[in-house]
């Protein structure tokens, strides 16, 4: 496939870089490639940031039908551009494809028109500590069709932003309630997919969670609501006895690839380490006995974020007095420094770009 190049005339002001937030600003270029089901995927463009013009009929709009991925582009002190596990990303899109009836893309070739829009948008990929370029790959069904069915056609594009802290508290600790009014994901759903209704499904919950005071919500099993799931925006990890712990992937929680990343390094170290199920009763009791040492999020976005603080009506817990724990700082420090190029990759999660 011969992937095209429109370059933009007008280029847009470039942010300051130490006052990015989360997924505001877009850049000069995205790619751009259709499905038909007689031509396959085809047209993969490298062209100006633009709105789409889309009948309202649009079925992505309707029902849904719709799947995306959250990597993220970095500068290394010695100014080049690289990428932490991409293939990892593109493998995961083909995963919600299939879930989502949507036709599978060349990982490959995704990943080579990734790289192309990255040199072209090299300028845009911030260099500020904490600091890099977010990316979004998504694929949308875009029939003008109002049956309930797959689509026969889809647009698969790729957007960027210059990204700064996910969570507003930066690496300071976060306060998450945890709920039972509400599910995310049931056993046999698209819980571990990567599709708009997850996150859809996580709105209420998330507004009632901000008006109590707290940043995310902390979603139990669907069907018993004891076990811990996920976060929405991350993975869940928690120090018990010293050991990492965290919920095994049971096919309604998201498989995080910083969640892969932080179990292989803490393997490495030499930790305890168990993928299980992970009763919410038994994270109150070990607080209870003092066994429970940390408790953090992991995710692209998020890369580790501490909790200071986990609520389930009336039971409490709080954790680490405002500081980051050792394990979080740790696997923090770590991660980031490979993604950065500040350190060794040992691992080979990094993919160079330029
Ligand atoms: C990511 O971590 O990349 C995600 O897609 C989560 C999203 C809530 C920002």
């Amino acid at each position: 496939m011969q992937l095209t190049n429109t370059p933009r005339t007008h280029l847009k002001p470039k942010p300051d870089e130490n006052k990015l937030g989360f997924g505001t600003i877009f850049t000069d270029h995205m790619f751009n490639m259709d499905y038909h089901p007689e031509k396959g995927w085809h047209n993969p463009r490298i062209e100006p940031y633009a709105p789409f013009v889309l009948e309202p009929s649009t079925m992505i709009f309707h029902y849904g039908q719709g799947i995306f991925e959250g990597l993220k582009a970095y500068r290394t002190p010695a100014g080049k551009i690289q990428l932490f596990r991409p293939r990892d990303n593109f493998k995961r899109l083909n995963y919600s494809a299939r879930k989502l009836c949507i036709p599978e893309i060349d990982e490959a070739f995704a990943l080579k028109a990734l790289k192309e829009l990255l040199r072209i948008e090299k300028d845009w990929i911030p260099g500020a500590d904490g600091t890099s370029l977010y990316i979004r790959p998504t694929i949308v069904a875009t029939d003008p069709y109002l049956g309930v069915r797959a689509a026969h056609t889809y647009r698969f594009f790729i957007i960027l932003s210059p990204v700064g802290a996910y969570y507003p508290e930066g690496f300071n600790p976060v306060k998450i309630l945890v709920t039972r009014e509400h599910v995310r994901a049931v056993r046999g759903g698209i819980g571990d997919t990567k599709t708009m209704g997850n996150y859809a499904a996580s709105l209420l919950a998330g507004e009632k969670a901000h008006r109590a005071g707290y940043t995310q919500v902390l979603w139990l099993d669907g069907v018993e609501q004891k076990y811990v799931e996920e976060v929405g925006s991350m993975n869940i990890l928690f120090i018990i006895n010293g050991e990492l712990v965290t919920p095994e992937l049971n096919g309604s929680i998201l498989p995080g690839i910083t969640r892969d990343s932080v179990l292989m390094l803490a393997r490495r170290w030499g930790m305890r380490v168990s993928e299980r199920r992970v009763g919410i009763d038994e994270v109150f009791q070990a607080h209870e006995a003092g066994t429970l040492s940390e408790i953090f999020g992991s995710g692209t976005a998020a890369v580790i974020s501490p909790v200071g603080e986990l609520r389930l009506e009336e039971r409490l817990i709080r954790i680490g007095q405002g500081q980051v724990g050792p394990v979080a700082k740790r696997l923090f420090n770590t991660i980031m420094d490979i993604q950065y190029g500040r350190a060794e990759d040992p691992m080979g999660w990094i993919e160079p770009v330029q």
